[in-house]
Order: C-alpha cells, then sequence, then structure tokens
C-alpha cells in the first residue's frame, strides 16, 4: 500500500493585501515553517506571490498560485503565465477552481489547456472537480464529476499523472459553513480513485493526492481526514487566519 503524504493548501483567493500577507506568511513560517509530516502549501494572490515567495525562503513551506493562463507569454492583458510563476519558484497552481468556473466561464476545454501547460513547466496543478447542489439534488453528482475529471485530464501521460493533485469541492459547500459528510465526500473521493485507476493505471493512482475543499474547519477535519481516500485539504476562508490554519496542518500530521 502507497502512504501517500498528506497535502494542506491554502486559497486565499481576493484577500489580503501585500502588507496583510507578509504579516500572516511571517507567522505561518515561524508557526509551521520546519515542520515535514505534511506538505503545505500557500496561495495568495498575485500581488502577493513575490513577498510571500521571499518570505517562505529557507522554510519547508511551498508556493502556489490560484489560476494562471495557458501561453507562455504574449497579448493576453490581465494574464499571467506558468513560466512567471517559475520563477517565483512557485510549485503549485490551482486550476479550476468553481469561482473561476462560475463568474469567469472557464470550462473544462481551457481548464485542461492549463493543466498540460503547468505539467509542461513543472508546476502541480491543484485541479478542481465539484458539482453544484441542484446536480447533488439531481442524483448526477458522480456524473459531473467524472466529465470534469476526465476532460480536464485528457492529455496527461500516466508517468505525469502523480504530479497532479485533485481537489473535490462540493459547490455548495464552498464558503457556506455546509460541509459535507465524511460518507459524502469518501464516496466521490473512492469514485474519483476510481476513475484515475481507469485512466492511468493502479499504481499511478495511488499516487495521487486527492483533497477535499468546502467549509473545512479544525472542528471537521480530523475526521474527514481520517477517511482512505481523503489525502488533505483546499482551505478557504480558515486559511485566511495564522491558528485555524496551523490547526488544520496539525490535524493533518496527526491523521497521517
Ligand atoms: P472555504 O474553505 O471558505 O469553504 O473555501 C473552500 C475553497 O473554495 C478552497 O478553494
Amino acid at each position: 500500500m502507497i502512504l501517500r503524504k498528506k497535502l494542506i493548501a491554502g486559497n486565499w483567493k481576493m484577500n489580503k493585501t501585500t502588507a496583510d500577507a507578509a504579516a500572516l506568511i511571517q507567522e505561518l513560517a515561524g508557526l509551521i515553517g520546519k515542520q515535514t509530516e505534511v506538505d503545505v502549501v500557500v496561495c495568495p494572490p498575485f500581488t502577493a506571490i513575490e513577498s510571500v515567495a521571499r518570505a517562505l525562503e529557507g522554510s519547508t513551506l511551498k508556493l502556489g498560485a490560484q489560476n494562471m493562463h495557458f501561453e507562455s507569454s504574449g497579448a493576453f492583458t490581465g494574464e499571467v503565465s506558468a513560466p512567471m510563476l517559475r520563477a517565483f519558484f512557485a510549485t503549485h497552481v490551482i486550476l479550476g477552481h468553481s469561482e473561476r468556473r462560475t463568474f469567469f466561464g472557464e470550462n473544462d476545454e481551457l481548464i485542461n489547456k492549463k493543466v498540460l501547460t503547468a505539467l509542461r513547466n513543472q508546476l502541480r496543478p491543484i485541479l478542481c472537480v465539484g458539482e453544484t447542489l441542484a446536480e447533488r439534488e439531481a442524483g448526477a453528482t458522480l456524473k459531473v464529476v467524472q466529465a470534469q475529471t476526465e476532460r480536464c485530464l485528457e492529455g496527461v501521460s500516466k508517468e505525469l499523472a502523480p504530479s497532479v493533485v485533485i481537489a473535490y469541492e462540493p459547490v455548495w459547500a464552498i464558503g457556506t459553513g455546509k460541509v459535507a459528510t465524511t460518507e459524502q465526500a469518501q464516496e466521490v473521493h473512492a469514485f474519483i480513485r476510481g476513475l484515475l485507476t481507469k485512466i492511468f493505471g493502479e499504481p499511478a493512482a495511488q499516487k495521487v493526492r486527492i483533497l477535499y475543499g468546502g467549509s473545512m474547519k479544525p472542528a471537521n477535519a480530523p475526521d474527514l481526514l481520517a477517511q482512505k481516500d481523503i489525502d488533505g485539504g483546499l482551505i478557504g476562508g480558515a486559511s485566511l487566519e495564522a491558528r485555524s490554519f496551523v490547526d488544520l496542518v496539525n490535524a493533518a500530521s496527526a491523521a497521517k
């Protein structure tokens, strides 16, 4: 059996000025910047990437971005490319977040291009998938998750598959305080693992980390993280404050 190292990623979304980000990252680096039990990634807004990157030097914390364009450079006003992120030693990039899908019209085809670009640039994609409340109530959860996962991973080789991180984020649980039950989450995580096994084969699929995201907090994390196929969390609200984020990292460490 392969033991997957747990991963806790903080998605700061559109929060924190450069000064606020610097203060938070200094606190985090002091509290968890040397631990190696859990992979920890922070994903600040682009404006704070540089200051966070500097503050992370010499710590075990890793830097991620919340989005990127699929081209390396060119006339794409307002966009940021993979080489630009790599220049700050970013290691991860969140792709296909439901907020990008809902508010910025991103579809699976576009997200797939970004996934392939990230992998070509040695960035690990944190690919987000998940159903809306209407889709869950219509009994379409697994169908939706399957279509998103398959389409967004098209063309990924089985050699590179273990570099991909999947985040299952039920849209109805994001920022709502409504967390999926451990059974609901584990069911979808196991289903995703099964899909990955069909696409990439068992050895590669066993290495992929599948994170849960959606109102994950220190209080509900231990149960979620104890599930067989839940390998960590993609954290929104609770990543904006050092104490709760550190508690989540500690919960992952205890669950390993
Ligand atoms: P919350 O933890 O605030 O629900 O956000 C989850 C999320 O969208 C992380 O990407």
